[in-house]
């Protein structure tokens, strides 16, 4: 039996769509149900419906075998885990963002505050280019943080730019890509090796005809315009 961790929210619909594509019928699983645990006896599997950032902890603790993350995530948790396929679908980016007309306000302060629920990917951004700067971590609704004065700038996920729109924010740089993620857990690849690579394979495949029908792109978040960042 194979436990595979799936994270609540946004890429739920597309992972148990690729499950489908890949042959498994998932009956009985349900997004809008308070049951967190699913037995599918007839694929062999469970399925934990945990918050999107416990999955990778759920995968490297061996809390599950696998699981479905965005890249997100596991940039920003560095976690111990296999990574053997980009599911190419929950595409993102993180990126940097403030208010509009604050891009260029040259009356910051001299340490930068910094919004975020990616302190860690925040702090290697700034780290690298020598920049000063204060984290402050949230956990949601980060586009509120520069609307009320408590940050400068916002270092956020960014899928279709309406929130930022919505609050009249800017993008000023994108700091990462991000696409949905299957990983595995380490000792399972040895202890279950079996029933995970027919499923990588399973996975793999229904990856790729997605890619075929769809063109031939990946459909990934490349391609998104890169912002020029301007710093004080
Ligand atoms: C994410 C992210 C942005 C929004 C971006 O939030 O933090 O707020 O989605 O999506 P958009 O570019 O399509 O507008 P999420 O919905 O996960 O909720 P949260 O604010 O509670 O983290």
């Amino acid at each position: 039996m194979l436990t595979i961790a799936l994270s609540k929210g946004k890429l739920i619909e597309s992972a148990l769509d690729l499950f489908r594509r890949a042959g498994y019928k998932i009956a009985g699983l349900s997004v809008d149900s308070r049951r967190l645990i699913f037995v599918s006896s007839e694929n062999d599997m469970t399925f934990l419906i945990v918050r999107s950032s416990d999955v990778p902890t759920y995968v490297e603790y061996g809390g599950a075998d696998a699981g479905i993350v965005g890249k997100d995530v596991l940039m920003e948790q560095e976690s111990d885990v296999y990574e053997p396929l980009d599911l190419d679908f929950g595409a993102c980016r993180i990126s940097l963002a403030s208010l509009r007309g604050e891009d260029h306000n040259d009356r910051l302060s001299s340490k930068i505050r910094i919004a975020t629920k990616y302190p860690r990917i925040s702090e290697r951004y700034f780290n690298t280019r020598g920049i000063p700067v204060e984290i402050i971590k949230l956990y949601g609704s980060i586009e509120l943080a520069p609307v009320v004065g408590l940050a400068d700038r916002i270092v956020d996920l960014v899928e279709t730019g309406s929130t930022l729109k919505a609050h009249d924010l800017v993008e000023l740089e994108v700091i990462a890509q991000s696409t949905a993620r299957f990983i595995v857990n380490r000792a399972s690849l040895r202890l279950k090796q079996e029933p995970l690579m027919e499923l990588i394979r399973k996975l793999r495949a229904a990856v790729r005809n997605q890619r075929a029908l769809s063109g031939n792109g990946r459909m990934s978040a490349a391609g998104t315009r890169r912002k020029k960042m301007v710093f004080p």
